[in-house]
């Protein structure tokens, strides 16, 4: 609205120029001016606008990008594996209590599906049936997992060479 009024009164000062003599070629001179600032404020309120606008998107980026930090580490087999007891039985390549990781990688070897089964509590152990009971409880943590969480276990333990 301001803009269009200093246009107006820019095209005003250039008609009442056309009289002719130096005052009418400062006052155009001026309109002239006034109308190369009004543009100049317009452009300045442009930038202002799409530089607040990639701020926004800026922040919304690093905020999603944080939510999937967030999944990344609540599904990280490994870890899920370490603080749900489950190292305090099994080793990465010897038997203690429980079969080392590897034997139990190569048991499970292509049987992802398998080993997710097992530790929902729908499958039967095949690495060592006859020591199952000591197994059996910690069932009950990896029922409670999600899918994503259960399978990530399933993952980290194949991954184990
Ligand atoms: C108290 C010791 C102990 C703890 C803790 C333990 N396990 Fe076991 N686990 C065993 C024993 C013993 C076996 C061998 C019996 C068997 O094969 O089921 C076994 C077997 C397994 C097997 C092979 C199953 C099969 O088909 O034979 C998987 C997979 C497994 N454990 C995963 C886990 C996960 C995941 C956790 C943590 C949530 C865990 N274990 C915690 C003792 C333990």
């Amino acid at each position: 609205m301001k803009k269009l009024g200093l246009l107006m009164l820019a095209v005003l000062m250039i008609s009442l120029s056309s009289c002719g003599g130096d005052d009418a070629n400062k006052a155009k001179d001026t309109a002239n001016e006034a109308v190369e600032n009004t543009q100049k404020a317009a452009d300045q309120a442009t930038e202002t606008k799409e530089d607040a606008a990639k701020a926004t998107e800026d922040a919304a980026q690093k905020a999603e990008d944080q939510v999937q930090e967030t999944a990344a580490a609540d599904v990280d087999g490994k870890s899920l594996f370490t603080n749900n007891g489950c190292i305090a039985c099994h080793q990465v390549d010897k038997k203690t209590v429980g079969p080392g990781l590897k034997e139990i990688a190569t048991a499970y070897a292509g049987k992802k599906d398998d080993m997710v089964k097992f530790l929902k509590g729908e499958g039967k152990a095949i690495v060592d049936p006859a020591q199952f009971a000591t197994m059996k409880p910690n069932l009950e943590i990896t029922k409670k997992m999600n899918d994503a969480q259960v399978g990530a276990i399933a993952d980290y333990i194949l991954s184990v060479k």
